[in-house]
């Protein structure tokens, strides 16, 4: 039984565990499907006010949806379109404080208020995209966009 109960104080501390609880999860295990799913269970459960979290993979140049949690979402996105394609286009973080003012913003869930969408990149090949969505208005901060970029290391190696 995985039983991660990470609560820290701030944080700089609740990622630092949750990257050490992720680190741990996929530990040993080659499939991507299992640690993506695992890691995305993980992500879910450890951080607070998300209505969607998941992966969209890099399947031949496509954005296609991974394991997530949250509402079913759009299937497929096109490199450039939206806040998903925009970071597999430029392989650059979008932190996005109101969905609604970015240009082509998809509304999969319409609870979404911000969004934080980080490249995983392997051998400057991009994998897959890690999309954190937000009924709060900026709820993702510097600290937040550090400790995903983190989490994203761990899954490069992982996926
Ligand atoms: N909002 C994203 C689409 C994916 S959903 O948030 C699950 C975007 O604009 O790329």
């Amino acid at each position: 039984m995985y039983d991660f109960k990470i609560a820290a104080a701030d944080k700089a501390t609740l990622y630092r565990d949750l990257a050490s609880a992720l680190e741990g999860l996929v530990a040993g295990e080659p499939d991507p499907v299992a640690n993506m799913a695992n890691g995305i269970a993980l992500i879910w459960e450890t951080l607070p006010d998300l209505n969607w979290a998941g992966f969209y993979r890099n399947v031949g140049g496509e954005l296609i949806v991974g394991p997530f949690q949250g509402r079913p979402a759009c299937i497929r996105i096109k490199f450039g379109e939206g806040v998903c394609g925009a970071a597999a286009a430029t392989l650059q973080v979008q932190r996005v404080d109101d969905v609604h003012a970015f240009p082509g913003h998809i509304a999969c869930d319409a609870a979404s208020n911000s969004e934080l969408v980080v490249p995983i990149v392997r051998d400057g090949q991009l994998l897959a995209v890690l999309d954190l969505d937000s009924p709060k208005p900026a709820r993702f901060t510097e600290e937040d966009e550090a400790g995903c970029v983190r989490l994203a290391e761990i899954l490069a190696r992982a996926i």
